[in-house]
């Protein structure tokens, strides 16, 4: 195909009609719009419009899988420091490169990551094939610093593939652009030969990731430094990926837009109609990291997922396994406890389209699905002093929504399928009643709330509606 940029118009042409208005309504699978055209560029090339003839088809599994499972394994593991200690502690090369002699994990441990993620409910995963440390996890022609040649006397990608494949998750691969160790990897931004070199040899390695594994469903790029795209031959690049692998999904760090936006270490949803991921860690880590301790509560991993999906985003959480490719314990102990909450409450994750929630106390997140609206009560209320003088009113546990604007048809529990009675004064307040003293379920408890239409909720708009404020609102 023609990498020379095309114009909006002959793009709608070359799609015709039914392109063209899949493109202008902005709608497609799960609410998303997966055939936007890249931001920020009125002129966009071959490759843009071919990804976003395809996306919606591409990204439909994505979509609907919204928790993925982040792997940064390599020889920064060795160190135990972070993955960024070569560069923040300024290893010098050779000393650097001992590791990879002494990098010696034990026989398939990514079947261990992929058993866990499917415990912890996460659908597909993504492993760091090289980091910016510039060490190959895979078999390759072009260069010695890989894993096969090295220490670990295989190939750890195939290990991985393989075990992603056996757990039936889907397969990404995560690489960096960027790259300490390539004697090209800096001086590329001043000098042309080797910005030729290390682009020759960048785009080599990709190719052999996309060739050497089968089907790979997702493309992670990572820092894009010291380039620009024009520079890394980026359309180049992701034309070459869609030719080897047409179904492929692709992120937007090689400083294309690619498919989807990669927010990190916080939640962002991104513009509507283009699709989003938040990448996080599970302490302050990507790489093992022996002495960080920060490590988030299942509660907060949940409540996080739910804020993902609620704007129609993904979550990929990170795991940062040890140099023998064990997985910590504290990493574990957490995606289990995940797992068993989406077990009972996945319906309201998975599949899940973004929607309108604003203006609400953290004591609940929200996720839609159509019609049905599912409150994740965080923080039950359990009998209060003040609870039990509303119970004057409303008997037992009450959880009350402000400002939603539907009307209810029916509510219950997700733990354990009763049936929720409740009061609606429409869209003033929902009050769900007679709820259990305890929390049903844990880290957050899920009603179910079928409604007749879309459950928008807002909670600020509603303010002026109040009694309180005695606005005249007939
Ligand atoms: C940053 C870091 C890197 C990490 C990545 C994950 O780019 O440099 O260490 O792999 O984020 O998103």
């Amino acid at each position: 195909m023609e990498m020379d940029a095309i114009s909006r118009r002959s793009f709608l042409k070359h799609m015709g009609v039914a392109g063209a208005l899949a493109y202008s309504t902005g709608t497609g699978a799960f609410g998303q719009a997966p055939t936007q055209p890249p931001t920020g560029n009125s002129e966009f090339s071959a490759t843009d419009a071919m990804q976003a003839a395809t996306r919606a088809q591409r990204m439909a599994w994505w979509h609907a899988a919204k928790f993925g499972m982040f792997i940064h394994w390599g020889l920064y593991s060795v160190l135990g420091q972070h993955e960024w200690a070569m560069e923040a502690e300024g290893i010098p090369i050779p000393q650097y490169e001992l590791m990879a002699k002494h990098f010696h994990p034990k026989p398939n441990a990514a079947r261990e990551w992929a058993r866990l993620a499917k415990r912890a409910g996460q659908k597909y995963m993504v492993m760091t094939t090289k980091h910016h440390e510039g060490f190959c996890m895979f078999d390759t022609k072009l260069t010695n610093y890989c894993a096969p040649k090295q220490g670990p006397g295989r190939d750890l990608v195939r290990e991985y593939v393989e075990a992603a494949r056996a757990e039936g998750l889907r397969v990404g691969f995560y690489y960096s652009l960027m790259d300490w160790h390539h004697p090209d990897g800096a001086l590329c931004k001043t000098d042309e030969a080797a910005r030729k070199r290390f682009v020759a040899y960048t785009h080599g390695l990709i190719r052999e990731l996309m060739t050497n594994y089968g089907k790979i469903d997702v493309l992670w790029y990572d820092v894009d430094w010291p380039l620009t795209p024009e520079q890394w031959e980026s359309e180049r690049m992701n034309q070459m990926v869609f030719e080897l692998q047409p179904e492929i999904i692709v992120n937007n760090r090689n400083g294309l837009d690619g498919d989807f936006s990669t927010p990190e270490q916080h939640i962002q949803a991104a513009k509507m109609g283009r699709a989003w991921e938040t990448c996080m860690t599970l302490n302050d880590s990507w790489g093992y990291n022996r002495g960080d301790d920060s490590w988030k509560t299942p509660k907060a991993i949940v409540s996080n997922l739910a804020t993902c999906a609620a704007g129609g985003g993904n979550y990929l959480l990170n795991i940062g396994p040890k140099p023998d490719g064990s997985v910590p314990a504290e990493s574990v102990e957490i995606l289990d406890a995940v797992g068993k909450w989406l077990d009972i409450n996945g319906k309201a994750i998975y599949q899940t389209q973004r929607g309108s929630f604003a203006g609400h106390p953290p004591n609940a997140n929200f996720t839609r699905n159509g019609n049905t609206l599912y409150i994740h009560e965080k923080y039950w209320p359990g009998v209060t002093p003040a609870a039990q003088w509303l119970s004057f009113f409303q008997p037992g546990v009450v959880v009350a929504i402000g400002g939603l604007k539907a009307k209810v048809k029916s509510a219950r529990l997700l733990k354990t399928g009763q049936n929720v009675t409740f009061s609606q004064d429409e869209p003033l307040h929902l009050r769900l009643t007679g709820l259990p003293v305890e929390a049903p379920d844990s880290p957050s408890t899920v009603i179910e709330v079928e409604c007749e239409s879309e459950p928008i909720i807002d909670a600020w708009g509603i303010v002026p509606l109040w009694p309180r404020y005695k606005v005249d609102i007939s």
